[in-house]
């Protein structure tokens, strides 16, 4: 190339990288090189398993590879190769294109190793478990809003949390993983930043996640209460929940318990969509096979500060609770912690019986002040949490812990045969 040439397009280039450099795209250009590789929960963990990544647009198939997690060594060539769909999203003048596959016919309670896309450009092998088809023992993480500090402060909360329990069998995010465009971020760099504090964790560990307001805060327009264009390419998660809240509504069984993520935001916001959810919640707690039942939502009945209240969810769901016995409701959106049991309304605790378990709780670095509340056991601010629950039978072993990997919370219920549960502390480990 002639001197003045090379020179031309050596400022073109740095013109156009500016230009790029000002609108604030600055930390995650996508390339060929799959990431964001995310798994996620499906409506059925023991045959199937969805897969989600963003590559550039240069990347016209979305593969992904499959196999046994065999004792030999792994040839992409003899794994399954399975063809998804793509999404592309232009923010900030730069065009993503995000993949989705979905893995079926798996086999129960056995080890998978995938990858996604091909040739130079396939990913590490990573690699899962399916559930099992019946009731078993396992364990599940669960992390409130991380919002805000994703890498200064998250990463650790996440990581302590898969040093501790590297087999959790997936884990539950309830709302407000990001901000929404905060001091002046995008909401790609936000998205960005949450996914390289999770790292390989998200590829190995599926992800259960349904939106807080904050996912519905656009930062381009605020009057605007659109779900987070990042959030259903980003993510294949279930669409059996109520029409029009696919992947944020929706349900799983898992090894002997029911699960039922609600989109709490949408409820606060929409009488019909209130409505549409509280029939869909009965309906899931009418007709349940399982043993336990968890629910997982934003906005919690019983809110850690007094000046906040979310009435209409409170007042749709929480007869519900009572009336079908929920054995444990997991919030976020305080950005404090607090724990404690609420018996039907009219009831009275009396010793050990327990009604519901409600717990608050916050993974990422934004900490709000707190008004104690006479239904606590425990509360804490200024403290970045993560929680860990085991089901094992009629057992249900429930651990907070500090992002330091410190004891910081726990409780046991114990299932009685009548269906109601009695609540303790689980039984010490003896360490020799
Ligand atoms: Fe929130
Ligand atoms: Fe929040």
């Amino acid at each position: 190339m002639k001197p003045l040439l090379n020179a031309l397009v050596t400022a073109l280039i740095l013109i156009s990288f500016q230009a790029v450099a000002q609108e604030g795209i600055t930390k995650y250009i996508p390339s060929a090189k799959p990431e964001r590789i995310v798994l996620n929960i499906t409506g059925d963990q023991g045959t199937t398993m969805a897969v989600t990544w963003r590559t550039d647009t240069t990347v016209s198939e979305s593969v992904a590879r499959i196999s046994r997690n065999i004792s030999g060594v792994l040839r992409a060539d003899s794994a399954m190769a399975v063809t998804g769909k793509s999404e592309d999203i232009t923010a900030d003048g730069v065009t993503a294109r995000f993949h989705s596959v979905i893995f079926t016919g798996l086999v129960p309670g056995t080890g998978y190793s995938y990858c996604v896309g091909s040739g130079p450009d396939a990913s590490e092998w990573f690699t899962f478990k399916t559930a099992e088809a019946g009731a078993a023992p396992f364990s599940f993480l669960w992390f409130g809003d991380s919002q805000v500090g994703p890498i200064s402060s998250y990463a650790r909360v996440i990581r302590q949390a898969y040093r501790s329990v590297p087999e959790a069998a997936f884990m539950i995010f309830t709302g407000d993983l990001v901000d929404g465009g905060y001091a002046g971020n995008t909401l790609d760099d936000e998205w960005g930043d949450w996914h390289r504090a999770a790292g390989f964790i998200a590829s190995e560990v599926p992800v259960a996640a349904t939106p807080g307001n904050h996912e519905f805060y656009n930062p381009h327009d605020r009057q605007k209460r659109d779900l987070n264009m990042y959030w259903r390419p980003g993510f294949t998660l279930p669409e059996n929940g109520p029409a029009g809240l696919e992947e944020t509504a929706y349900s799983f069984d898992y090894q002997g318990v029911r699960f039922i993520m609600v989109s709490s935001d949408q409820m606060l916001r929409d009488e019909a969509i209130a409505r549409s959810q509280t029939e869909w919640v009965e309906s899931l707690l009418k007709n349940n096979p399982c043993k336990w039942t968890v629910m997982a939502f934003h906005h919690p009945f019983f809110s850690t500060a007094a000046r906040r209240n979310n009435k209409v969810v409170r007042e749709n769901l929480k007869p519900l609770v009572d009336r079908y016995g929920v054995d444990l409701v997991l919030n976020g959106h305080d950005h404090t912690y607090a724990r404690g049991v609420v018996m039907p309304d009219g009831a009275e605790q009396r010793g050990r019986r327990a009604g519901t378990v409600y717990v608050v709780s916050v993974s990422g670095s934004k900490q709000y002040s707190q008004d104690a509340a006479p239904w606590w056991e425990a509360g804490y601010t200024n403290t970045q949490l993560w929680q860990a629950i085991t089901i094992d039978g009629n057992r249900l072993i429930y651990k907070a812990f500090d992002a330091s990997g410190a004891l910081a919370d726990q409780f046991m219920l114990t299932k009685m045969k009548n269906g109601s549960n009695r609540i303790g502390l689980p039984p010490e480990v003896k360490t020799r």
